[in-house]
């Protein structure tokens, strides 16, 4: 080869890998999610786009989609089994088809408060489950708080009898399905983003959710009254697919595992402080009263809906129970 043709060869390679590296696009993250921005998961989305643009700016671009504006919560699963979304954060109690080892977190009164949860879900067999839906494609990135359920309803709610005949809104979890029917109340599987229309058109009594949800989406405002029942916990789990989280460069996924530990440590920080403001701010709209059990009617309460732990015992895990009680 002449020396003139060898430069022109060299020149063409340089330019042509010029131009790749300049044309090489930012990978594109949409992280999906249900609930409004001013939430726990609201501020740790944000929180997390807000880290990526800063630290792997021209790499990496984080679109949030808030308020089911992309998916809601029956699709974002599939969706991003199909590479249509990145990241998503939906409720513990969300991801019944793909593994039921979650189904613990559904539990009634199985935690007594958040610290609780979080000291489980900190612990070894808390993290364990973070991968218990591997080989379906999904891989668990870490545990996000909202709160504790209230219970909202139209007529007031102090013992498990009020709530005989009554129709429920919950997510898409049996063991919340076989909670409401140990009360006798008949549980209705809807989506999120249906509830408040649900509740406003009476074609449901009530829903449980943690202050957070009832207060950002206005359900106190179509909902004469909330029982404070602590009965159970909502928390989330941050998730996206093994095959998009293995397909990225080693160093970028392990920048990204950073924010994301740090986004979801920012969005715990502020979400029990946000149920008490929301809890707050409830009270002052004089929308809705507030029912506060005393310790005999939340007994009740426990009595009635705890033999659902047995019913689940054998797809969770006495083991899994234990660990869990044991937080407490
Ligand atoms: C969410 O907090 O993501 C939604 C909870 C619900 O479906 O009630």
């Amino acid at each position: 080869m002449s020396f003139k043709k060898s430069i022109i060869g060299t020149t063409t390679a340089l330019l042509c890998a010029f131009a790749f590296n300049a044309s090489a696009e930012a990978i594109k993250i949409k992280f999906s999610h249900v609930v409004a921005e001013n939430t726990p998961k609201g501020q740790m989305a944000l929180k997390f786009k807000e880290l990526v643009e800063s630290r792997l700016a021209g790499k990496v671009e984080v679109d949030v989609f808030p308020n089911s504006q992309l998916f809601g919560d029956n699709k974002v699963l599939e969706a991003m089994q199909l590479g249509d979304v990145q990241l998503a954060a939906p409720s513990l109690s969300k991801f019944d088809k793909y593994t039921k080892k979650l189904q613990i977190f559904d539990l009634p009164f199985l935690f007594s408060d958040i610290q609780a949860v979080d000291r489980f879900q900190q612990s070894a067999a808390g993290e364990k489950l973070l991968n218990s839906m591997s080989r379906k494609g999904l891989h668990g990135l870490g545990y996000l708080h909202n709160g504790m359920k209230q219970l909202s309803s139209s007529s007031p709610l102090s013992v498990p009898s009020d709530v005989i005949g009554k129709k429920f809104r919950i997510m898409t979890s049996d063991v919340l399905a076989a909670q409401f029917e140990a009360v006798e109340a008949v549980p209705v599987k809807k989506p999120f983003s249906e509830v408040f229309t649900l509740l406003q058109t009476k074609a449901i009594d009530g829903q449980e959710n943690t202050w957070s949800n009832i207060y950002s989406k206005k359900f106190f405002e179509v909902q004469d009254f909330i029982t404070e029942s602590d009965h159970g916990v909502l928390d989330y789990l941050v998730v996206t697919s093994k095959e998009f989280w293995t397909s990225l460069p080693d160093d970028i996924r392990d920048e990204l595992k950073v924010s994301i530990d740090e986004a979801i440590k920012y969005g715990n920080s502020i979400a029990i402080e946000k149920a008490e403001q929301d809890k707050q701010k409830i009270i002052d709209s004089n929308r809705s009263t507030i029912i506060y059990l005393s310790k005999e009617e939340r007994q009740e309460w426990v009595n009635a809906m705890q033999p659902v732990w047995k019913q689940f015992e054998s797809e969770i895990g006495k083991d899994l129970i234990d660990a869990a009680i044991a937080s407490n």
